[in-house]
């Protein structure tokens, strides 16, 4: 075990700024708001931070998992690291006063214990082995753009593409689930690049065309932020814009976490909205391209979206077998319709739920706006408490064996 660290001494988290891609999800996950970002860094306040750890599995690039010993009274400062554009070069620790036993010199307060998040840190036991961070900020490779085309219905508000980007000869192995950044060119307000965007994968590990260095991405054009003002999404628009051929600076890929398991008969229940699709489509295809060897367990999907129209990738979703893929779709604004959500499905099939919820080989995956997150865990907690049973006890294991993951945004 470690000694600790004399009073005097911090071990200082820091956020490296080469490898963060930006996407707030460390400062989602922190319980006492210790992270805060401006239009150049995510950092960590070292007066606020306690080291709980919370944040750190969720991070999809471990760029959050760096830290430092600095004399507590030199500690970088958050107006410090928001001006980095590396993180400094490990210093030998320091050595405080009076600091001959540290036990003597007294320890910091143990962390208290971080509240637990709504999904897994890890990912289900078999999942095959991802590779992260090939290619960075300073390292981008450049793909190529093979295909770009709209998936919901040309005359709904929702435009939303699937674009194929292409990886020639460099190797660039991906698992469903993960995701990549894309680096937009030109400049942002302040005069610097932009910095990268990241979007989950839509195809499997062996392309968007099985064989091919390919894949896909599912990418909403942004016109409008959450409240519904105007506001122009710098990189949807650019790569709903692309045209064929065009090139793209990619780095990544990301994730290590949200990956399905491995094994065979494994079962999946996936719940998504919007372009939250992506990853549930390249989950589905890597079992739809298995059918014959008879490997795959079942499939749930719930899916919601406001119309069919608004739907991605809805006309070759309907085309899947039932007996391959048990398909819920949630419509919030048909016409002639009731307004219905993901979660209201999930109770409507509370039996298939609790059935497949029962077998220790079926992995839970949601993927879409942050709002549904509360919605679905309501959900599932409501299904399993009808059914007699402790959902506190069912979500520990669901977390602790990597079989219930969130991503949401
Ligand atoms: P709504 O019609 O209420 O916006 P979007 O098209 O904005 O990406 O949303 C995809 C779908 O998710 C829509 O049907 C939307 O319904 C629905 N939705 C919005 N908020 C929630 C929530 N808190 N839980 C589940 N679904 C939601």
């Amino acid at each position: 075990m470690n000694a600790p660290l004399p009073a005097e001494v911090l071990k200082q988290h820091l956020i490296d700024p080469e490898i963060c891609i930006r996407c707030n999800t460390c400062e989602e996950t922190c319980p006492i708001d210790a992270i805060t970002h401006d239009a150049n860094n995510y950092v960590v306040d070292p007066d606020i931070c306690n080291g709980c750890m919370a944040c750190v599995p969720p991070c999809p690039t471990g760029a959050i998992d760096n830290w430092r010993l600095v004399a507590r009274a030199e500690a970088h400062s958050v107006h410090d690291q928001l001006g980095w554009e590396e993180l400094p070069k490990e210093q030998a620790p320091p050595i405080a006063a009076g600091s001959e036993s540290p036990a003597a010199a007294g320890e910091p307060p143990p962390a208290p214990a971080a509240p637990a998040a709504p999904g897994a840190a890890v990912p289900p036991w078999s999942a095959a082995h991802p590779y992260v961070n090939l290619y960075t900020h300073k390292t981008p490779m450049t793909a190529t753009v093979v295909g770009n085309y709209r998936v919901t219905g040309a005359d709904t508000d929702s435009d939303i593409h699937h674009i194929v980007l292409d990886f020639g000869e460099l190797p660039f192995p991906v698992l469903e689930g993960q995701s990549i950044g894309i680096l937009p060119p030109g400049l942002d307000a302040q005069g610097r690049p932009h910095h990268a965007r990241q979007y989950s994968l839509a195809s499997p590990r062996d392309g968007e065309r099985a064989g091919y260095n390919n894949l896909s991405l599912t990418v909403k054009r942004v016109t409008e932020d959450h409240a519904g003002a105007a506001a122009h999404g710098v990189c949807s628009n650019y790569l709903c814009d692309l045209v064929k051929n065009d090139k793209v600076q990619v780095i990544g890929p990301f994730g290590h976490t949200f990956l399905m398991p491995n094994h065979s008969r494994a079962n999946l229940i996936m719940i998504c909205t919007g372009t939250g699709s992506a990853p549930m489509r390249a989950m589905t295809e890597r079992c739809r391209r298995r059918i014959d060897a008879g490997e795959n367990g079942k499939l749930m999907l719930f899916f919601g979206a406001r119309t069919e129209r608004e739907l991605p990738y809805f006309g070759p979703l309907m085309k899947l077998p039932p007996d391959f893929i048990d398909i819920n779709l949630a419509l919030s604004r048909e016409a002639g319709q009731p307004k219905r959500y993901v979660q209201d499905l999930i109770r409507d099939r509370a039996a298939k739920v609790l059935e497949l919820l029962a077998d220790r080989n079926t992995c839970i995956y949601v993927c879409g706006l942050k709002g549904m997150e509360v919605g679905v865990l309501d959900a599932l907690r409501d299904v399993t408490v009808q059914s007699g049973q402790d959902w506190s006890i069912l979500h520990d294991a669901l977390r602790r064996e990597g079989r219930l993951h969130f991503e949401t945004y």
